[in-house]
């Protein structure tokens, strides 16, 4: 089984659905740790209720992203951590973890991406009034949301919807989504579909 480190920023909502997941032998692989750049952020809370290892740090107290970005790799590395896992961590990768985990780096957006990317994907989609958005799991590059495409789902917007009706629905998504869609490509189950 794979070892993971997910990465969040706020509520957490994403990672409890993976911790969920794994109890419940949807996911097979062993989250090792929680990173987070928030060290008030309920996520933590949620990570110590499941028993799972928390780095939190405050990015200001460092001089530099990298220098973060390699305190960080420290407890990667201490975890024997195979892929990170992006669940709202609302801050782009920099060039020292990217170069340390090539296409190992996985990232959730509430969008059909390249479509709204960035910060309140959600409140963008209604305020441009699309009838159709979703969520959009892929391969973390250097860009603001965008590296390769692993999947996508469409979520429909009706007249009307608010943008937290719309948000309820997306995240209902997510919880489900992810956990699936990392269990195919941790586990390389999309292959063994496409050779059966
Ligand atoms: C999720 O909707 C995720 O798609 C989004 O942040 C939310 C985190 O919710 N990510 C981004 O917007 C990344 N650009 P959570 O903390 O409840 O999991």
């Amino acid at each position: 089984m794979k070892n993971i480190a997910i990465f969040a920023s706020g509520n957490g909502s994403n990672f409890q659905a993976i911790v969920d997941a794994i109890e419940g032998g949807k996911l097979h692989a062993n989250l090792k740790l929680l990173v987070c750049d928030k060290p008030g952020a309920f996520v933590i809370e949620r990570a110590k209720k499941a028993d799972v290892p928390v780095y939190s740090f405050n990015p200001k107290q460092f001089a530099s992203k990298t220098a973060f970005e390699e305190a960080i790799y420290e407890q990667l590395k201490k975890c024997d951590v195979d892929y990170i896992v992006l669940a709202g961590y609302m801050r782009l990768i920099g060039a020292f973890l990217l170069e340390k985990y090539p296409g190992r780096i996985i990232n959730i957006h509430p969008s059909l991406l390249p479509a709204f990317p960035g910060k309140d994907a959600i409140a963008q989609a209604v305020s441009a009034g699309v009838k159709v958005t979703g969520v959009t799991i892929h391969f973390v590059d250097e860009g603001m949301d965008t590296g390769p495409i692993i999947a996508q789902r469409a979520v429909e917007i009706a007249d009307g919807e608010t943008e937290e009706e719309v948000a309820e629905k997306i995240h209902a998504i997510e919880h489900v989504f992810y956990p699936e869609t990392l269990e195919n490509l941790l586990n390389e189950k999309c292959w063994k579909v496409l050779e059966s």
